[in-house]
C-alpha cells in the first residue's frame, strides 16, 4: 500500500516535471539521442508487456484513422495517423507511441470547435528491439491526437520489391509484416497486443496498383489508385496489414477468395479450394466465423513466413502451392487464428502460446476433419519429431509454455516448436482426459468468453479451472496443468501418436539402408509430401555421395520445387558435401525468403569454412530480394558462426553459380568468396527461376 502510494506521487512529480519543461518549449522535437530504458517487467501484473513502451493503462487507443500515401519510388509511405484515445489514467497527460525508423513532422490534438493546436513531443533514442519511444505531452487530454509522419526505405515491416522481382515484372509491389513488433516502423501505435482499436484507412497509390489491407476488401473495387477501408472489429497492432501491386481477385465461395498476381490466381484457388469447407468445420466446432469475409492474399516467394493471420486477409506464402493439396494445413492454421489469435489474443509474447500453441491443436481438427486421421496424426508426428529435437537445444526455462517474464528477447524468435506443438499438444491432453466432446464445448465457450480481449495465461488457467478441473473432477489435477504450462520437457502424461503410413516409410527407408535398393515406386508412388519429409528426417546424418546420388535419380530431390523436401534434403547434401546441389541450392536459398525453409539450409552451410563462403554470397546476391527480416536472421547466423578451422567439404567447385556464370567467375565461387561481380549479376529472389509453384515431380 504504502510502496503504492509512493510510486504514485514520484510518477506524478515525474508528470509536473515534464509538463513544466514542456511548457518552456516550442512545440518541437527536441533532439533525444539516448534510446528510452526498456520497459520493465512488473513483477505484479500478468499482462505486462516488456517490448512496448506504451502505457496503455493511462491512456489507451480506441479508434485508428490513417491517411497515407504509398510512394514506390521513394519507398515510403507517408501521412497521418489520427488516435481517439480512452483516457484511463486522470493523472495522464501524455500519450506514448512505438516507432522504429519513423520521421515524426509534428502531433497535434483537436481542441473545442473541431480546430487542431500543435503539441509538444519527444523522439527518443533508438532502441535496437524496440525502436524509439514517442512521447506526446497532452495536458489538455485531447479526445483525438494526430501525427504526421513518414516510414523509412528500410522500415523493418514493410518490404518493397521492383516489377522485375515480381510474376507479371510489370508492376511493383509492397507487403507489410508487421508481427511481431513491426507495425511501429510504418504507423506510430502503442504497439503491444494488450491494446486493441478500430481502425480505418484512406490509401493512395499509382493507379495500377491495387491496395489490400487487412479489412474490408471489396472484391469488386475498381482499381484507380484511391483506396478505403474500415476494421469495425477490434484488433491488436501486430494485426495491421497492407501490400500492393497487381493483384486480381477470384472467389472461392460466397465469402471466400484469393488475391494474387495474374498469373498466379487459378493455380491458388484450385489448391485453397476447400477453404470454405475449412471455414464451415471450424464454425461447427467453434462457433460462427465472425469476420464476415475470409480472403488469402499470395505474396511473392521472398515472403518471410508461411502465413501471417491478417483479419480477414491472410497473407500466405507462394511456396505451399505445389499442386496436390499437401500444405493446405497452413490455410488450416491461419484461418484458426480467427478464433485462437484474432478473437482470443495473448495480451504480450511470453504468452505467445495461447495464439500458436491453441491455432496448431485447432489446425490439426481441421485437417483430420476434412483430410482424415491418419493425415492429421502424419502431421502432429512430423511436428512432434520436431519439437522434440528443439528442446534439446533450449534452456529449460525457453520449455515452458507459459515464460517468465525476460525469457523471450527477440519476439521474432518465439516461434519456438514449444509454443506451437507443446502447446498444441498439451490442448490434445486435455482432449483425451475430458473427452472430445466435452473438450469441444469447454473451447468454444473459451473462444466466446473472451472474444475480442487480450488475455495471460493466468486468464486461461482461471478459466480452465472453473470449466474443466471443477466441473468435471478427478480427471486432471492442478498440478499436471502447472507441469504443462510451466516446467520445462514433455510431461510423461503426454499422449503418444502413431502413424501407420509412417511405419510404411520406416521399413522403406531402412529397408535401403541395410540393401541398398531404393523403395520402389510402386510403394513411392503414393507418398505425400508428408512421407517424403519423414522419410527424409528418418536419414542418418550424412550419407555417402553414391547413397545421395542413388536417391536423387531415383526421386529427384535436388532442385524439387517442393519447399518442404528442400527444406530437409538440402541440409542433408551440405553436411555429406554433394557438391552437384550447390547449383539447386543456391537457386532455392536466392529465390525463397521463408525462413523456416532455408534457415536449415544456411545453418549447415555455415558449420565449415567453405560453405560459409558460400553462404554469405548467396546473401549478397539475394539481399536486395530478401525482406528484412530474413537478411536480419540470415546475417545474425553469418555473424555467429563459428566454423571448423579448415574444416569440412573441398572449396565450392566453379560454375556453381545459377545466374549464367562467365568463365572469369571463377573467383566468385572460391572458398574465400564474396565476389562483388556474382552479386551484382545474380538475380535476387528469381520469381520464375526455381518456381516453388510447380507441380512437383514424383508426387513430391
Ligand atoms: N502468426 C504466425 C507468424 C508469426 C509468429 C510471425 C510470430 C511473427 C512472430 C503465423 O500464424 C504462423 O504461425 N505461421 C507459420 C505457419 C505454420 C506453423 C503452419 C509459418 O509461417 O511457418
Ligand atoms: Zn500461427
Amino acid at each position: 500500500m504504502i510502496l503504492s502510494r509512493i510510486l504514485r506521487l514520484a510518477a506524478l512529480a515525474a508528470l509536473v516535471a515534464l509538463a513544466v519543461a514542456a511548457c518552456k518549449r516550442e512545440p518541437t522535437p527536441t533532439d533525444a539521442t539516448a534510446p528510452a530504458p526498456r520497459p520493465q517487467a512488473a513483477a505484479t501484473s500478468d499482462d505486462y508487456d516488456e517490448h512496448s513502451y506504451a502505457e496503455p493503462d493511462k491512456v489507451a487507443i480506441d479508434d485508428l484513422a490513417l491517411d497515407l500515401a504509398l510512394d514506390f519510388d521513394a519507398r515510403t509511405i507517408s501521412g497521418t495517423a489520427t488516435y481517439t484515445l480512452d483516457w484511463r489514467d486522470d493523472t495522464a497527460t501524455a500519450l506514448v507511441l512505438d516507432t522504429r525508423d519513423l520521421t515524426i513532422e509534428r502531433a497535434e490534438g483537436e481542441g473545442e470547435g473541431g480546430s487542431w493546436q500543435p503539441l509538444q513531443f519527444e523522439l527518443a533514442g533508438r532502441d535496437d528491439l524496440l525502436g524509439s519511444k514517442l512521447t506526446i505531452q497532452a495536458p489538455e487530454r485531447n479526445t483525438r491526437i494526430r501525427v504526421a509522419y513518414r516510414t523509412s526505405p528500410a522500415a523493418s515491416g514493410l518490404q518493397w520489391l521492383e516489377a522485375s522481382m515480381t510474376e507479371g515484372k510489370a508492376t511493383p509491389f509492397m507487403f507489410s509484416q508487421s508481427q511481431a513488433i513491426h507495425a511501429r516502423s510504418w504507423v506510430p501505435l502503442q504497439d503491444t497486443p494488450r491494446v486493441r482499436y478500430t481502425y480505418s484507412a484512406h490509401v493512395t497509390s499509382p493507379a495500377d496498383v491495387m491496395v489490400l489491407m487487412s479489412a474490408d476488401n471489396d472484391p469488386a473495387a475498381a482499381r484507380d489508385g484511391d483506396y478505403s477501408f474500415r476494421m469495425p472489429q477490434r484488433i491488436p497492432s501486430y494485426l495491421m496489414a497492407i501490400a500492393a501491386g497487381d493483384l486480381v481477385f477470384k472467389p472461392i465461395s460466397a465469402r471466400a477468395g484469393v488475391w494474387a498476381e495474374p498469373t498466379m490466381v487459378d493455380r491458388a484457388v484450385a489448391e485453397f479450394e476447400d477453404t470454405e469447407k475449412m471455414i464451415a468445420t471450424t464454425e461447427s466446432l467453434y462457433g460462427p466465423y465472425r469476420w464476415e469475409r475470409y480472403d488469402l492474399l499470395i505474396l511473392p516467394p521472398s515472403f518471410p513466413y508461411g502465413g501471417m493471420e491478417n483479419p480477414r486477409l491472410s497473407f500466405i506464402t507462394p511456396t505451399v502451392i505445389v499442386g496436390d493439396k499437401s500444405l493446405v494445413s497452413l490455410i488450416a492454421h491461419e484461418l484458426a487464428h480467427s478464433w485462437s489469435g484474432n478473437l482470443v489474443t495473448n495480451s504480450s509474447a511470453k504468452d505467445g502460446w495461447l495464439n500458436e500453441g491453441f491455432t496448431s491443436y485447432v489446425e490439426n481438427r481441421i485437417v483430420e476433419a476434412l483430410y482424415g486421421k491418419e493425415r492429421a496424426d502424419m502431421e502432429y508426428v512430423i511436428s512432434r519429431n520436431g519439437l522434440k529435437a528443439e528442446i534439446e537445444r533450449m534452456s529449460p526455462e525457453e520449455q515452458a509454455l507459459a515464460v517468465r517474464p525476460g525469457v523471450v528477447k527477440d519476439p521474432d524468435d518465439s516461434l519456438s516448436a514449444v509454443s506451437y506443438d507443446k502447446g498444441a499438444w498439451f490442448l490434445q491432453f486435455l482432449e483425451e482426459r475430458y473427452g472430445r466432446a466435452e473438450f469441444d464445448a469447454f473451447l468454444r465457450g473459451y473462444f466466446d468468453h473472451f472474444a475480442f480481449q487480450s488475455i495471460p495465461t493466468a486468464r486461461f488457467v482461471d478459466y480452465a479451472q472453473k470449466h474443466l478441473l471443477d466441473q468435471y473432477p478427478g480427471k486432471v489435477t492442478r498440478e499436471e496443468l502447472e507441469a504443462w504450462l510451466y516446467e520445462p520437457g514433455i510431461p510423461a502424461s503426454a499422449p503418444q501418436v502413431l502413424s501407420r503410413n509412417f511405419g510404411v516409410v520406416d521399413s522403406a527407408r531402412l529397408g535401403w539402408l541395410g540393401s541398398g535398393t531404393v523403395p520402389p515406386a510402386a510403394i513411392t508412388d503414393d507418398w505425400s509430401t508428408q512421407e517424403w519429409v519423414h522419410f527424409l528426417e528418418g536419414l542418418p546424418q550424412t550419407l555417402s555421395i553414391e547413397q545421395l546420388s542413388q536417391l536423387d535419380t531415383a526421386y529427384g530431390f535436388t532442385g524439387t520445387p517442393n519447399g518442404e523436401i528442400a527444406q530437409r534434403w538440402y541440409p542433408l547434401v551440405v553436411r555429406s558435401g554433394y557438391l552437384q546441389a550447390y547449383p539447386a541450392i543456391a537457386d532455392f536459398v536466392r529465390g525463397i525468403g521463408r525462413r523456416k525453409l532455408i534457415m536449415p539450409t544456411y545453418q549447415a552451410l555455415v558449420a565449415t569454412e567453405a560453405g560459409l563462403a558460400f553462404a554469405k554470397e548467396q546473401l549478397e546476391a539475394a539481399r536486395p530480394g530478401y525482406h528484412p527480416i530474413t537478411t536480419g536472421s540470415v546475417e545474425k547466423l553469418i555473424a555467429e558462426a563459428k566454423p571448423a578451422p579448415g574444416s569440412g567439404m573441398p572449396a565450392v567447385p566453379a560454375g556453381v553459380d545459377p545466374a549464367e556464370p562467365k568463365p572469369d567467375d571463377a573467383d566468385a565461387a572460391d572458398a574465400e568468396g564474396g565476389s562483388s561481380d556474382a552479386a551484382e549479376e545474380a538475380p535476387a529472389i528469381p520469381a520464375a527461376d526455381g518456381d516453388p509453384t510447380r507441380p512437383a515431380p514424383n508426387g513430391t
